[in-house]
């Protein structure tokens, strides 16, 4: 069979709905239990079509361990089938190394441009024009989360705002509670992002993370910032520290600590434990400090591979992730907003409530370090962050200094 009769019996064997079945790997690093719930939605719904399975590829340890990994698998010539991704620049070099689907035909027939908002969500899956990856969530960090429960044993009111919150801290001690439970690693630089923007406010966080103005990262405000951290680093002692971030959320759950500051996707385990927003817990976006919402989340790439069945499976998931069906069961589960503004969410809870009316005011909207920092920055921005957390003699001109430096030379 010559080339041209191999391509028509392919495209007639799809046409007449005798596609084979296709294992498709997907990776992603959703491994706690509200994330697991989350991505199963996700699953069950690609395997409900009926024609291929979801293999799934779960790497637990967080987008610090799983980033690496996928990409090595990826230039290394042993791609999955789809992964998880943050959306923003990650993928970058993947992308322009020409390793991914280009989704742009899928993109078109589904009209994801007439229904992904805010618009600039497709931006950081563009490259030449084309579309290389599927948004699937909103999901914005700037959030400190509270135990009623805590609080009431400490006999305080539960806070509104981060300096209430801070001021709390001696009383919560002398309650036996732990005041803020704190996950290694990259929470800790999700906390500084969120001072940045709640203590700092959206203009600074702009400055910084959009306009990369070193002059900015070496002004008073700024420092301010960074005071703030070094006041929670002063006054955290070890046992507050916990592996992962979703430990310290499962502290605030047990009421054991009083706080910490997460991203929405913290929304999952307080659903998973069947607490309720506004009586077992309080969500305070932008640190009960500003109206603000970041437009970080997750994105789904489809690398290139030979296998036409599995092209024909990818762009099926392609096409999945984003139905409205889809979009409102899979984000109600993960705490994100769907980025479909087109869906009906009468279900969401209070948190996410307060999410889509920020979201609703465009000036309120943030972009992630994600979306404005090469991965290489971002990587450099974190490791000054973490050692400064992690070093109670490094001063706060110290770090203030090295950040400008970086910001400096960021791209
Ligand atoms: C992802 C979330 C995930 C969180 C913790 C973030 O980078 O965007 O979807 O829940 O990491 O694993």
């Amino acid at each position: 069979m010559n080339k041209f009769s191999v391509a028509a019996v392919m495209a007639a064997a799809l046409m007449c709905g005798t596609a084979h079945a296709t294992d498709l790997e997907v990776t992603h690093w959703w491994t706690s239990g509200g994330e697991a719930a989350a991505v199963k939605v996700f699953a069950d719904s690609f395997d409900a079509l009926g024609t291929d399975k979801w293999v799934d590829g779960a790497i637990a340890g967080g987008g610090d361990t799983a980033n690496p990994i996928i990409i090595s698998r990826i230039l290394g010539g042993n791609p999955m089938g789809a992964t998880q991704m943050n959306t923003g620049r990650d993928a970058e070099q993947l992308i322009q190394a020409g390793l991914m689907q280009d989704l742009s035909e899928v993109a078109a027939a589904e009209k994801w441009a007439d229904v992904i908002r805010p618009a600039k969500l497709m931006d950081s899956c563009m490259f030449e024009g084309k579309m290389y990856c599927v948004p699937v969530n909103i999901h914005s960090t700037q959030w400190l989360w509270l135990s009623d429960a805590a609080f009431k044993q400490a006999g305080i009111p539960t806070p509104t705002n981060w300096n209430d919150y801070v001021a709390d801290f001696p009383k919560l001690k002398e309650a036996g509670i732990l005041p803020m439970a704190i996950g290694q690693g990259w929470p800790i630089n999700t906390m500084w992002g969120s001072l940045l923007a709640g203590i700092g406010g959206l203009d600074l966080f702009r400055q910084v993370n959009v306009e990369k103005n070193a002059d900015a990262v070496r002004g008073p405000e700024f420092k301010a910032v960074v005071q703030a951290l070094a006041d929670v680093r002063d006054a955290t002692e070890s046992n507050a520290m916990v592996p992962q971030w979703n430990d310290a959320i499962n502290l605030v759950i047990e009421g054991k600590a009083a706080g910490n500051v997460m991203g929405d996707w913290a929304q999952g385990e307080f659903a998973v434990a069947n607490q309720v927003a506004g009586t077992d817990y309080e969500c305070l976006p932008g640190l009960g400090l500003h109206d603000v919402v970041d437009t970080g989340g997750d994105a789904f790439y489809f690398p290139k591979n030979d296998d036409p069945e599995v092209t024909r499976a990818q762009l099926e998931l392609a096409k999945l992730l984003l139905t409205p069906e889809t979009q409102v069961a899979f984000n109600l589960k993960k705490g994100s907003m769907p980025v479909r503004g087109d869906v009906d969410l009468n279900a969401a809870n209070d948190c996410m409530k307060k999410g889509l009316a920020i979201l609703a005011n465009p000036d309120n909207v943030l972009p992630t370090g994600d979306q404005t920092f090469s991965s290489d920055t971002q990587g450099q921005l974190q490791d000054l962050v973490l050692a400064f957390f992690a070093d109670k003699s490094m001063t706060v001109d110290d770090m203030q200094a090295q950040f400008a430096d970086i910001v400096a030379s960021a791209d």
